[in-house]
């Protein structure tokens, strides 16, 4: 797809190419983040490995984890060729030991981090009344906790080091709930409460938190649902179609750079419109709600 054009369910790409994630256009000044060094999670996924590039092209030295080495290859080789400073690291963010070795071994490589983005997470399609207690905990330990494990070790590294620091956490629009992925609602909704109320407890060590919502984004993430549900997100949204893994990257830059100085507690829906018109379920909808 060329940039300019815009994901539909007919030309849905899932995901941006390595050629298209060195070479689009950036409606940022260059060098923004030089100096700087920002850790992000799920670094080997869409929307992660888009901010990273983001955050690299603009001068940045990028921390990627996450759990799985060969998608965080797939991020990590392509910068590097791209010249860019990137380093990756295993972690599973529902271990607070990974956690804390994370912030560690990313201390002792680059002395300090400024930023965190947390991209992270994971979720299955199923009717609530179906979950088990294995498969919730699954959703709420990866979505909840470990999101704040990483906010927790990067805040009490900040505040020892006398730093300020911006956290940034990828949820989902909450706001008419999810259904079919009722566990991952209840977990990002904790994540915006969490959010908004350590955003109040450290603003006076000038530590800023945010979180951005995306709606229906073309990533590779797109492939676990059916062709038929992804038509029905593109045709659920004033657009008419998907947005791309770079409206949120530019949300994650938006927050953390001096445009973000004054935000803090913010969620920002980067959807499309879809909370304010048209209906998607992430499962098949019950006959019930059908109306003709
Ligand atoms: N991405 C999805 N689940 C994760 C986990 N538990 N740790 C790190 N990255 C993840």
């Amino acid at each position: 797809m060329a940039q300019g054009e815009h994901a539909t369910t007919q030309n849905l790409q899932f995901g941006f190419t390595d050629e298209q994630l060195a070479n689009r256009d950036i409606p940022f000044r260059p060098n923004l983040f030089a100096g700087q060094t920002v850790v992000i999670s799920g670094g080997g996924g869409g929307i992660g490995r888009a901010t990273a590039w983001m955050f690299g092209r603009l001068g940045a030295k990028v921390a990627i984890c996450g759990r799985n080495i060969e998608k965080l290859n797939e991020t990590l080789n392509p910068m590097r060729d791209a010249g860019l400073a990137v380093e990756s690291y295993l972690c599973n963010i529902r271990r607070i030991e990974d956690v804390e070795a994370l912030f560690e071994a990313v201390t002792g490589r680059f002395g300090a981090f400024d930023v965190l983005v947390n991209c992270a997470g994971g979720q299955y399609p199923q009717p609530a009344i179906d979950f088990t207690p294995k498969g919730w905990n699954a959703v709420i330990e990866t979505n909840l906790t470990g999101t704040w494990y990483m906010m927790q070790t990067a805040a009490k590294r900040w505040m020892a080091a006398g730093r300020p620091g911006s956290i940034v956490n990828v949820v989902a629009v909450v706001d008419r709930g999810m259904p079919g992925v009722a566990h991952t609602c209840a977990a990002r909704a904790g994540v915006i409460a969490l959010s908004k109320t350590v955003a109040v407890e450290w603003a006076p060590q000038n530590i800023r938190i945010n979180c951005i919502a995306p709606g229906a984004i073309d990533t590779e993430g797109q492939k676990v649902y059916s062709e038929d549900s992804r038509r029905r997100s593109a045709q659920s949204n004033p657009m008419m179609r998907f947005g791309d893994a770079f409206d949120v990257a530019d949300a994650a830059i938006y927050f953390s750079g001096p445009s973000g100085k004054f935000v803090t507690g913010e969620t920002l829906i980067v959807d499309g419109g879809g909370v304010l018109w048209g209906e998607f379920w992430v499962s098949d909808k019950p006959d019930y709600f059908k109306v003709s």
